[in-house]
């Protein structure tokens, strides 16, 4: 196949799953070719693939359809996916783990035997799919935010493929072919790249190095040192304590990154300040949840002083009252005498 590198039992796979119309789910990490093998595949048997990226702000209306006012009357409009179910084209839901429910809803139907597409907002109407369509799924691996959301159900009904990075010798060969720059330059980035891998593998970083960035880093080449190609394809994408990990775990990255010691400084300057805020906050967290009982108490103590002081001053209109009652009788008897 065409600037496809894929492992030949993946190839035979993925290809059995289209000719058996069995719903294909590839698995790897971002930048392994999952999209280019499917659309390499699409070319082979002329079939036109449409693509769709569940993790943008894709809604249900544009993929299963919606309805619209024309000229006084609402007239259905088929979304991308129901027009591939009626037309017969291939369809790639790319990060099928960020699916919202109503899409998985719809779509279960057309994983079965039944092969056909449900509408919700249509009445339910079912539409079978045509014999040429064609559905599959792609996902990064489990480690991923959001996988959790796909249940067994709807995962058994695929057939899963884990792809997994070109290997070493292909990928050079790749660079090479694809951007005409020497073996020796293909080989040190692709050694860079699986050092970084196996770090990966290792668990001692999280970023993964894919043929994606290799291929940014080869095509900077004809203008960038591969330090500095490197640095804005690949370490820039890398935070502070991965960095800071590569430095001290290798001595080939200790080595090369040295060059770029004023930008790391800066990033791993950056996170220390960080910790240090996080860390006044955690010790004036104290101080605050003092002042929050002080202020507390404070607001109990006027409360209790209201009420004493409410209570003075009932005390002290009653005694008003009492001496107003007792001049009044006094002015009383006194006029009662002056007119005896
Ligand atoms: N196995 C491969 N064969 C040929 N090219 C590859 C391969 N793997 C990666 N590439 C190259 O890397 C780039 C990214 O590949 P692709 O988009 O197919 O990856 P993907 O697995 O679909 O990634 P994502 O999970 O981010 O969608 C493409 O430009 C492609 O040329
Ligand atoms: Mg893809």
């Amino acid at each position: 196949m065409k600037e496809v590198y894929a492992k030949t039992e993946d190839i035979t796979t993925l290809d059995k799953c289209i000719e058996s119309n069995i719903p294909v789910l590839l698995v790897g990490e971002t930048g392994t070719g999952k999209t280019t093998l499917v659309k390499e595949f699409a070319k082979e048997n002329k079939k036109e693939l449409i693509r769709v990226s569940l993790n943008g702000n894709i809604s249900t209306e544009e993929i299963l359809g919606k309805f619209l006012l024309a000229k006084e009357e609402t007239v259905w409009q088929d979304g991308i996916l129901t027009t591939a179910v009626r037309k017969g084209q291939w369809i790639i839901f790319d990060e099928i783990n960020s699916c919202s429910p109503e899409i998985l809803f719809a779509i279960h139907g057309l994983l079965d035997e039944e092969k056909a597409l449900v509408l919700p907002e249509k009445d339910n109407e079912r539409i079978p799919a045509h014999k040429d369509f064609r559905f599959l799924a792609s996902m990064n691996p489990d480690d991923y935010a959001g996988t959790k959301t796909l249940n067994q159900a709807f995962i058994s009904r695929f057939v899963i493929i884990n792809i997994q990075h070109i290997a070493e010798d292909n990928e050079i060969k790749f660079l090479i072919n694809k951007y005409k720059i020497s073996e020796a330059k293909a080989k040190s980035i692709v050694s860079l790249g699986s050092e970084l891998r196996k770090m990966k593998t290792n668990q001692e970083i999280d970023y993964f190095c894919s043929t994606r960035d290799l291929e940014m880093v080869a095509q900077l080449l004809s203008k960038l040192s591969l330090e500095n190609a490197f640095k804005v394809a690949v370490f820039n994408k890398m935070n502070a304590l991965e960095i800071e990990e590569l430095m001290t775990k290798s001595p080939t990255f200790a080595k090369f990154i040295d060059t770029h010691r004023s930008t790391l400084d800066y990033k791993i300057e950056r996170l220390k300040a960080t910790i240090e805020e996080a860390k006044k906050y955690e010790s004036k967290k104290v101080e605050i949840e003092k002042l929050k009982i002080d202020q507390e108490r404070i607001k109990k103590e006027n409360n209790l002083e209201r009420v004493g002081l409410d209570a003075q001053r009932v005390k002290i209109n009653e005694t008003k009252n009492d001496i107003n009652k007792i001049v009044d009788e006094k002015v009383k008897a006194k006029i009662k005498s002056l007119l005896s």
